[in-house]
């Protein structure tokens, strides 16, 4: 089955995404008869292109980093055109992977609308329109019987967001508290192992790990977000990220990162939501010095991990990568994978199943 993508955002997730079809394509082809093929491609910064017979992903990928740089390749303009890539006739599906705005959460919001508007699917990693709108969005998706789906916005490609709705479906989530940010994780390590704030930043940020703006890692904003997005999903809560308490890392002294280990201790950024007895829903980010028996308190470097409370189960933790662009690109793959699935299920032969 071949998929045509328009791609809106060329940065590191887009150019991911690019670097992914050109590895996986003939694997995707092969294990789940998906011929991915980028159609069309619209950057701010970079142009917009677009051929329905396919651009060259690894093209995309090692695009140079200068500004109009999309008019070289056939059917290229130096100008963006979001509009014309999203509503192209041929394009199935749209891939959003713009900046995230937490305030207002466009352009990614914008480009959402407009997919369903042109039936198309639409997959995103940007958490500006989830957090804000995504009950709506998602209302909206499943009306004009369209795929909407957001895996990489909580802990990149870690699967979280389906393992909550698909996996611990029969159960009763009753709160969450989770590692959701690679940057703050990561230097919270570093300083804890002696470097300083600044240093520590700055290798996260040559990693690859931090926004383009840091200020939303280390303020706690980042973790507000997926906060807010996992409270509305698993939890039910509405509300607006200003509803949510929230402290960084800034604040937290070096000595007291330091002192934590030989206390038992360790400090960890934690995004935190819980359904109390009289149904209130408690939401909060700040960091903790957890005890160093709590599954959380393992977690090193860029990693990210949430521990679910259920009723069934007790406690389940899941952890993974929670940034990067690979992990983010493979978010969306996953989330295109996902759509297809749904949309055309697979045929489950009890008798083959039975004999092998
Ligand atoms: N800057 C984010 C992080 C990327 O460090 O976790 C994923 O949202």
């Amino acid at each position: 089955m071949q998929l045509n993508l328009a791609i809106i955002g060329l940065g590191g997730v887009g150019r991911g995404f690019a670097e992914l079809v050109a590895d996986r394509g003939v694997a995707l082809l092969d294990r789940h008869d998906i011929d991915l093929k980028i159609v069309a491609v619209s950057d701010a910064f970079l142009g917009f292109a677009f051929d329905p017979e396919g651009l060259d992903p690894l093209q995309l990928a090692q695009l140079p980093r200068e500004a109009g740089a999309l008019a070289a390749l056939s059917g290229g303009q130096a100008n963006p055109d979001n509009r014309r890539a999203i509503t192209e006739k041929v394009v199935d599906f749209v891939l959003e992977a713009t900046v995230t705005d937490p305030v207002t959460g466009e352009p990614a919001m914008t480009h959402c609308n407009l997919a369903r508007e042109s039936g198309k699917h639409f997959v995103t990693s940007n958490k500006g329109p989830i957090a804000l709108d995504g009950r709506r969005l998602r209302r909206e998706a499943a009306t004009s019987r369209l795929g909407l789906d957001y895996e990489g916005v909580v802990m990149s490609g870690t699967p979280v967001l389906r393992f909550g709705r698909e996996c611990l479906a029969g159960c009763r989530i009753d709160g969450f508290r989770g590692i959701l940010n690679g940057t703050s994780n990561f230097m919270l390590g570093r300083i804890e192992a002696g470097a300083t704030f600044q240093a520590a930043l700055k290798e996260a940020q040559d990693l690859g790990y931090a926004e383009a703006d840091p200020t939303a890692d280390i303020g706690g904003s980042d973790v507000r977000l997926k906060t807010l997005i996992l409270a509305q999903e698993f939890l039910g809560f509405h509300g607006a990220p200003t509803d949510i308490e929230m402290q960084g890392i800034a604040e937290l002294k070096a000595e007291d990162v330091h002192a934590a280990p030989a206390q038992g201790r360790r400090w960890k950024l934690i995004g935190e939501g819980r359904r109390n007895a009289d149904g209130r829903i408690l939401l909060s980010v700040r960091p903790i010095a957890l005890p160093l028996s709590d599954p959380l308190a393992g977690v090193g470097g860029a990693m990210n991990a949430i521990t679910f409370s259920t009723d069934l189960l007790g406690d389940v933790t899941v952890s993974g990568p929670g940034a990067g662009r690979r992990e983010t690109a493979f978010a969306l793959l996953s989330d295109i994978l996902g759509i297809v699935r749904m949309a055309v299920p697979p045929r489950y032969n009890l008798r083959k199943a039975a004999s092998q």
